[in-house]
């Protein structure tokens, strides 16, 4: 009987955990969408869980984490990293509450239910990701309080952001280092190594 136990302890410890196959994102095709609207697309959030898996910064700041999309993504990094931790900060103006994070996954998250503005600005910031409000000056003034390593702005590329997202960015780091612009997405990354 003892022995029977004990195999059947070690089946649950080897269960394996959520795979990156299992996240997804925002679809424009409902039947494929795994995410509500709002949230980034599947092939942003791989090369966001890429990003964090090659830097391992260990510290992140998420600004918007919404119902958990783009959170769940980097978590699954540092998960996979074995180190680090994100500091996500969401006022809810869009109901948000990082609602949908998978549960394996909520332990590597802080959550910080305040404005960006307002709240207590982390320090030593490895890595900074962009998602609010993409109104004039907001991504301004949050890549100058939030100061990171490396800074990502979501919706650097979206028609409807080109004098709001993408303009603070060039305008307070100049030109990204990379963008990652591929379909079915219209939003776009943009990446700046800063030092
Ligand atoms: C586009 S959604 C973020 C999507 C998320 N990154 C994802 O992929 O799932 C924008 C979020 O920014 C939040 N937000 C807007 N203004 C903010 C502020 N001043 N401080 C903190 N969060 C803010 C909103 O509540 C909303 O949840």
């Amino acid at each position: 009987m003892k022995k029977i136990k004990e195999i059947n302890t070690r089946k649950t410890i080897e269960k394996p955990g959520i795979t990156i196959k299992d996240l997804g994102g925002f679809h424009p095709n409902p039947d494929e969408a795994k995410w509500p609207i709002g949230s980034i697309f599947e092939n942003e959030g791989k090369r966001l869980y890429d990003l964090v898996r090659k830097e391992k910064p260990l510290l992140i700041v998420e600004i918007g984490g919404y119902v958990g999309c783009s959170t769940s993504w980097m978590a699954k990094a540092i998960r996979d990293n074995k180190k680090g931790k994100i500091i996500s900060i969401d006022n809810q103006a869009h109901g948000g509450k990082w609602s949908l994070i998978p549960k394996e996954l909520k332990q590597f998250v802080t959550y910080v239910s305040e404005d960006c503005f307002t709240c207590k600005v982390p320090e030593n910031i490895d890595m900074l990701f962009e998602d609010g409000m993409h109104t004039y000056g907001f991504t301004q003034k949050v890549i100058e309080r939030f100061p990171a390593k490396i800074v990502v702005c979501h919706d650097y590329m979206h028609w409807d952001c080109q004098n709001t997202v993408a303009h603070d960015f060039d305008k307070v780091l100049g030109k990204p280092n990379e963008i990652f612009f591929e379909k079915p997405s219209d939003c776009g990354l943009a990446i700046k190594y800063v030092r």
